[in-house]
């Protein structure tokens, strides 16, 4: 954690020029909402080499996990080679959505988010309007907002929530794991234990 996430951690220096923050020129800048152990970014950034990736987890859990995978223990010193298009962002990730250039984004990503189950904390699900709204601030007219579940509740939720805002365009949500949509953990969790995932690929509409 001290030797490395310094060195991959998106400085908020580079706040009003996020592609800035990379080690060479991106096409495009894509975001990931709560990475977990870092599977799905570390896949989406090897086989995306163009494009910058700013990969968000609160869970120290997961930052180690991730950091662990980019730089495995071999009893050396020797910190090898980073990916040069991932930053990694260990606050909140609306706090980020908030504060990037307005229509930055190409892609953005909530892969298998906490489905606070219960009503009474329905405010702290990712998939809420106010955060809908921070979406659209940050995804440019024509960018990607893929977003995928496998909680039943949180299924209905999101349906009901898409279904009441105007900035994205809605295409139903697949039911098998688009081809270029990398695994993630808690996915393939979901698939063993036979919970059906949806997945759905938001499109931002312009002027709205
Ligand atoms: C259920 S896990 C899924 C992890 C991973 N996406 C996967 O599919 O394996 C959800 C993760 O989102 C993180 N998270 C939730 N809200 C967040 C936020 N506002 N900003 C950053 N990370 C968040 C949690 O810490 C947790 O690790």
């Amino acid at each position: 954690m001290q030797a490395v996430l310094p060195r991959l951690r998106f400085d908020d220096a580079f706040i009003e020029a996020p592609s800035r923050s990379f080690e060479g020129a991106i096409e495009s800048l894509w975001m990931e909402v709560g990475f977990g152990g870092g599977e799905h970014a570390r896949a989406l950034a090897a086989a995306n080499p163009a494009i910058g990736l700013i990969a968000c987890e609160v869970f120290e859990n997961g930052i180690c996990s991730i950091l662990s995978a980019l730089v495995p223990d071999d009893g050396t010193e020797d910190v090898p080679a980073l990916p040069p298009n991932l930053r990694l962002w260990d606050q909140d990730a609306r706090g980020l959505l908030a504060r990037l250039p307005p229509a930055s984004l190409s892609r953005l990503y909530l892969m298998f988010p906490d489905p606070w189950p219960k009503s009474r904390h329905v405010k702290r699900r990712f998939m809420h309007p106010e955060n809908i709204a921070l979406a659209a601030r940050a995804v440019k007219p024509g960018g990607l907002w893929r977003i995928a579940t496998d909680d039943p509740t949180y299924q209905a939720w999101t349906a009901d929530v898409l279904a009441a805002q105007h900035a994205f365009d809605v295409p139903p949500p697949a039911t098998l794991r688009p081809e270029d949509w990398p695994p993630t953990r808690y996915e393939a969790k979901a698939l063993l234990a036979g919970r059906p995932c949806l997945y759905w690929s938001l499109i931002r509409r312009s002027g709205s």
